[in-house]
Formats: C-alpha cells, sequence, structure tokens
C-alpha cells in the first residue's frame, strides 16, 4: 500500500518508493528501505519536500530488518547536481572573494585584540556549504585559484571547503556539516601571532622555529574560546595537527584520543597545503598529496577516512590539471560517479605547439581514444592558470 508524505514524516524502517516532490534532481534509481538518521539528513540536504512510502513493507521501529537494509542514499539513489557548475560558478568566484576579505578581516581583528563577532563567519560558512549542496563542482575548482602570498587566505578558505564537501560526502547531518565547515575556516586564525619571519620563512623551519610555529594552535583556540565558540569546534581545531601515533601536537594525542572531526580536518589541511604554491615551492599535484596521505596512514591519518576523503574527491579532483594522451592539458570539471579515471575534463591549451586552444569539454567516458596520461601542475607547464580560469571557466 502506497502513502505519500512529507520528508518531516520519513523515519528508520520505511520504505521508500518514489519521490513525491523535490526541489533539486535527486533520481532514486531503486526502491529501498531507510535504515538511519543520516540518510533522512542527506534527503533533506537534497531538496527532497515529500516521498511516496511503501506501507506493506514498513518495519515496526523496534523489529530488526531480516534482509539486509537497502540503501537509498549510497546505493540506490543517484545524486545530480541541483544546479548546474555554469549556473553556480558565478556564486562561488563571489563566495570565493568574500571568503578571502573576510578571512583577512578576522585576522587583523585577532592581531589587534578586537572582538570577532562570530556570527559574520558563521553566517559566511552557511553560504558556503548552501552553494555545496547545490552544486560541489563549483567551489572545489575555486580551491585551485591561488594568489601569490595569499596562502594564508586561501588555506583556510580552502579547509572550509574540502571539509564541508567531505562532510556531506560522508552522510553527517546539516549541523555537523556547517560546524565543520566553520572549524575549517577557522582552525589556522592563531598564525597571525606568529611572527612573519617564521610565518613567511622561504624553506624549511629549524626545530626552535618549528617549535615557536606550533603555537598557532594554542593562540587560535585561546582566542576562540574568548570569543565563545562552542567547545566542539574549539576541540576539532586543536587537533588539526594532531597525528594517531602521538607525534602530532600540541598535546601528541593518540588513536581514539583523537576526536572524528579532529581526524578529518587533519586529512584536508594536510591535502591542502601539500597542494598549494608556496613562495619557496609550487605546489604537489593533488594525485601527489593523496599518495602521501595514504602513505602516511593508518599511521598518522586514519586510513578509513583517507579512503573516503579520496573516494569524495577523486583521484583526479575536479579543478586539478591533467595531461590527455593526445598532448593535450585539460582542467578537471566533473567526476564520472563510477569511473575516477575518466570525468569531464575541459581542454585548454596544446602541449605541442606551446599554446592556449579555444576551451571545449570532453567526456572522458564517451571518447575511448582519449586518455589521461598523468595528474600536473599549471607551473610545470608554465600557464597562467588563472588568467585562463576567469576567461574560460568562471564567465
Ligand atoms: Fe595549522
Ligand atoms: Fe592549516
Amino acid at each position: 500500500m502506497l502513502k505519500t508524505i512529507p520528508i518531516e514524516e520519513l523515519c528508520s524502517g520505511m520504505y521508500v518508493d518514489s519521490i513525491a516532490a523535490q526541489q533539486g534532481n535527486l533520481k532514486i534509481t531503486s526502491r529501498g528501505r531507510v535504515s538511519n538518521e543520516q540518510q533522512i539528513n542527506h534527503l533533506k540536504r537534497q531538496g527532497i519536500k515529500a516521498l511516496v512510502i511503501d506501507l506493506s513493507k514498513q518495519l515496526p521501529n523496534d523489529e530488526p530488518a531480516s534482509e539486509p537494509p537497502l540503501s537509498p542514499v549510497e546505493e540506490n539513489i543517484e545524486s545530480q547536481p541541483e544546479v548546474s557548475f555554469e549556473d553556480e560558478i558565478s556564486v562561488a568566484v563571489a563566495l570565493h572573494n568574500k571568503g578571502k576579505t573576510l578571512q583577512k578581516r578576522l585576522l587583523e581583528s585577532v592581531s589587534k585584540g578586537f572582538p570577532i563577532d562570530l556570527a559574520i563567519p558563521e553566517e559566511f560558512t552557511q553560504n558556503l556549504v548552501s552553494s555545496i549542496d547545490r552544486n560541489p563542482n563549483a567551489l572545489l575548482c575555486m580551491t585551485k585559484i591561488r594568489e601569490k602570498d595569499s596562502y594564508l587566505l586561501e588555506h583556510s578558505l580552502n579547509v572550509a571547503i574540502l571539509l564541508a564537501n567531505f562532510a556531506s560526502h560522508v552522510e553527517l547531518t546539516e549541523e555537523e556539516v556547517q560546524e565543520l565547515a566553520l572549524s575549517g575556516f577557522l582552525h589556522d586564525i592563531g598564525k597571525i601571532k606568529i611572527p612573519d619571519a617564521i610565518l613567511h620563512k622561504p624553506g624549511r623551519l629549524d626545530e626552535q622555529e618549528m617549535n615557536v610555529m606550533r603555537d598557532h594552535v594554542y593562540y587560535g583556540t585561546k582566542v576562540l574560546q574568548e570569543m565563545g565558540l562552542p567547545k566542539s569546534m574549539i576541540r576539532t581545531i586543536g587537533e588539526h595537527h594532531e597525528r594517531l601515533d602521538g607525534y602530532g601536537y600540541p598535546e601528541g594525542a593518540r588513536g581514539d584520543e583523537i576526536s572524528l572531526f579532529g581526524r578529518m580536518i587533519a586529512i584536508v589541511d594536510t591535502y591542502d597545503a601539500i597542494t598549494a604554491d608556496r613562495c619557496y615551492k609550487p605546489g604537489m599535484p593533488s594525485q601527489k598529496a593523496l599518495q602521501i596521505l595514504l602513505q602516511d596512514s593508518p599511521d598518522k591519518y586514519d586510513a578509513e577516512l583517507v579512503k573516503k576523503f579520496i573516494k569524495c574527491i577523486g583521484i583526479f579532483p575536479v579543478g586539478s590539471l591533467v595531461k590527455l594522451n593526445n598532448e593535450k592539458i585539460a582542467m578537471v570539471i566533473r567526476q564520472h560517479p563510477v569511473h575516477a579515471t575518466k570525468p569531464v575534463v575541459k581542454v585548454f591549451y596544446s602541449v605541442r605547439g606551446s599554446h592556449y586552444v579555444k576551451p571545449s569539454e570532453l567526456d572522458l567516458q564517451k571518447s575511448p581514444t582519449v586518455k589521461i596520461e598523468k595528474a600536473v601542475t599549471a607551473s610545470e607547464y608554465k600557464l597562467d592558470f588563472n588568467k585562463y580560469f576567469s576567461e574560460a571557466i568562471a564567465i
């Protein structure tokens, strides 16, 4: 017997037959039983308003499922972005610019000892999460835009974007996604208290300098505590340099002593730091950063979470550059839901002729002869990535 209910009435154990009303384009490719709260939250975030449920297949609340619960979220529902990349990119560009300005203002306030109104970054990260919910690819692309000498501003913004995307991928609740986005945005705020000679040193820090640098975690958590940031976020921020083997800082916490959010932020923070261009060295390709995370898990990073992070951003992440076997350079703009090595890319440069070509979209799943040869960086080919991006992508 079929019945249409609003999403607010959906409970674990109910058997979903189809979607009755929605804002986005989520598709149910086969029917299934809802087995936990996270699936319900995911459906809400995807804009589902009402569903058709099959009452004859509904389990009473206290009866365990005799069959393995079907997972409409992970297995049977194919998620499609709510809005197109083209429509979301202009919002993402504006958000990215606003994020950098806001980060700069926050750092200035901390440096001068002025109070911070946390409602402002909170509202900003809410808008960030909404953009990711509509179409994550737009903001994910923006994480690859790096301005010279803007590492501190861009890094915290990128960690917020990547962490929010990671959090929604592992099916955390709406509130938890928001919490992680804000924690990411504020995680390195204590760095403004570190002397410039150490913070911007064009090279490796010696042991003494490293000890000074480590204090940014203490300064950051202290200031944020005074501003009234909730305890759970202080903990996440305080743990972003902790490592499972106990060789992190500031506490040298080990294994289970580090929270789930602390483990997640550690992965994202390391990934962004490795891929960022610094004044003394160009960033590594995303693939190399993912390899490092894999090599260092389970010793330093949670192996399961690293795997989930790689699954979520893909081995060729959106916004990263790849060299194709036809001697062209392209930017990844969309993951293939199943075939990780066959994303949709935008071709824009010819290696053979050393010149830019008219940007054209190419679906590698549909072109059997063209394949990705390797991940590359803009600096390897002396490409002005930011110029290309503003002319060909952020139109
Ligand atoms: Fe840090
Ligand atoms: Fe960081």
